[in-house]
């Protein structure tokens, strides 16, 4: 391991000893230091629940889409069961791609080398002319499946075929989420695209409203001020950080691209209409509420400086249709929103490898991300973090 990287995961042991507000940021290394970077991919992402989609955007049989994680190419298909599963997208003979598309439907997968046909659910079901094969044995050439869990509508992936279920650890946001109707949203508008940057500092740029204020100064400020915004106490798991951000006494939400909807009955608190309310899920993804949606972004890393981003805005079914005008409006304030946070990611990375960059005083309204930092302090470095050990 470099000095860098020893450095780097000395620093971040400290973080969870540290109070929220008087952590700093991340040093710059930490960005793009390719140690640190494989240690993250062996010990976060080869591990950790990630999410990769929209359990609505497959809602028939054989509706299905195409997901790389890391270097592990997925076909997600609902079956004819209904069943979503997460299947290795290389065919058992030769290791063709069977899958071509990014999704579609299907009743059967026929791979484009020699022909193998594969059912929705993985299964073998034919290969021509192989007969006189003495290696070749149909059962024993199923495709094999990921880990898959659907929680609140958002498809969740996971590389460790060991690793313990994501439900029970996510009992303390099922709580918070409770009147949010995340699980029968449809998709409004979908988002997938390449950030030039690390998948931290698009991650942590996605669980704070401080940043309105300057980033987007022309499109979220004026409805959710960044004065407005701060943190909830962090949950016992830390499996997750959260922030509200009122919206403006103006109520430009009440009309226009940020306009809100109470679907059927209102169960809502009075926090929940009057405030964004922001999840950042560990390690990668950003869940911003209102009572009638939710805009998600799940940021996979594609390198120590690059990022696939793919997210969407859902909303409530029949809502885009009975809205077409407030919809694209809508939608082209989120893909105006993104870019500027994408465009954020790709300035902060080109200057990362200063000699002078160095780690600045966090706003406590981005005590998220301290909690973030805490997060790979513990996960990362957790052996060296005094007293974690103990306290386990
Ligand atoms: S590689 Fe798929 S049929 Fe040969
Ligand atoms: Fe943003």
């Amino acid at each position: 391991m470099s000095d860098i990287t020893e450095q780097l995961l000395d620093t971040l042991a400290t973080y969870p000893g540290t109070p929220d507000a008087a952590c700093m940021t991340l040093p710059p290394q930490a960005y793009t230091d390719p140690g640190l970077y494989e240690i993250e991919v062996e010990t976060i992402f080869k591990r950790e629940w990630l999410l990769i989609g929209r359990a609505n955007d497959i809602p028939d049989p054989g509706d299905w889409f195409t997901m790389t994680i890391l270097d592990e190419p997925m076909l997600i298909v609902r079956g004819a069961d209904g069943a979503i599963r997460a299947m290795s997208n290389i065919c058992r003979h030769r290791y063709m791609p069977i899958a071509l598309e990014d999704r579609g439907n299907a009743k059967r997968f026929v791979c484009a080398y020699h022909g193998w046909v594969y059912g929705t659910d993985g299964r073998l079901v034919a290969a021509p002319l192989m007969e006189g094969s003495l290696a070749f044995e149909k059962k024993g050439c199923a495709l094999p499946e990921y880990r898959l869990e659907v929680w609140q509508g958002f498809i969740f992936v996971n590389l460790d075929d060991d690793a313990p279920a994501l439900a029970p650890q996510l009992h303390e946001a099922d709580a918070m989420l409770a009147h949010y109707s995340n699980a029968d949203h449809v998709t409004g508008f979908s988002y997938d695209k390449i950030w030039e940057g690390n998948w931290k500092l698009a991650t942590e740029n996605g669980m704070e409203f401080y940043h309105h204020m300057g980033l987007h100064a022309a499109t979220l400020e004026e409805a959710m001020p960044a004065k407005g915004a701060w943190v909830e106490p962090a949950p016992e798991s830390g499996r997750f950080a959260h922030t509200h951000c009122s919206y403006s006494a103006h109520g430009s939400y009440k009309e226009g691209a940020m306009a809100r909807f109470i679907p059927g009955e209102d169960v809502f608190t009075e926090l929940e209409k009057t405030s964004s309310y922001a999840i950042g899920l560990f390690p990668n993804i950003s869940l911003a509420m209102s009572v009638d949606s939710n805009n998600w972004l799940s940021f996979i890393p594609l390198g120590p400086d690059r990022t696939r981003v793919i997210g969407g805005y859902i909303v409530q079914p029949g809502y885009d249709a009975a809205h077409p005008e407030g919809a694209a409006q809508r939608n082209q304030l989120l893909y105006d929103v993104n870019e500027e946070d994408a465009q954020a990611t790709w300035r902060l990375q080109k200057v990362l490898r200063s000699t002078k960059a160095a780690p600045g005083p966090l706003n406590v309204r981005e005590g998220t991300c301290a909690q973030f930092y805490k997060y790979l302090g513990r996960t990362l470095a957790g052996d060296r973090v005094p007293g974690l050990q103990a306290a386990e």
